[in-house]
């Protein structure tokens, strides 16, 4: 039985402006909103300490808010330097009007 985690109200997650959700022995994660789809990755870049909820979004990317590296929201993919190494992501359902990933 896998276990569902639940993050946020997805009516909170706004286009652009990505919520930081921290629970207990996970990393902290963001959760963005593009069009009417919910994504979820790690919070943290990749390339240095920074969250990436304090960044920039535009549209399917965000940008670090540290050295101006950026991800896509939607696969992880490192696309602008310095950042190199991808992102995690994980799938999201939304249950009831709730925002859940499985227990990664
Ligand atoms: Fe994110 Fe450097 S810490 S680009």
């Amino acid at each position: 039985m896998k276990t569902m985690l639940r993050l946020c109200a997805e009516s909170e997650v706004v286009e652009g402006v990505p919520v930081s959700v921290e629970l207990d022995n996970i990393p902290p994660l963001a959760v963005y909103r593009i069009n009417d789809e919910i994504y979820v990755t790690d919070r943290t870049c990749t390339h240095g300490d920074a969250d990436l909820t304090e960044g920039f979004q535009d549209g399917d990317e965000i940008e670090c808010p540290f050295h101006g590296g950026s991800f896509s929201i939607k696969t992880g993919e490192a696309v602008n330097l310095p950042c190199s190494k991808p992102l995690t992501t994980y799938p999201v359902q939304v249950i009831d009007g709730i925002v859940c990933i499985e227990m990664p």
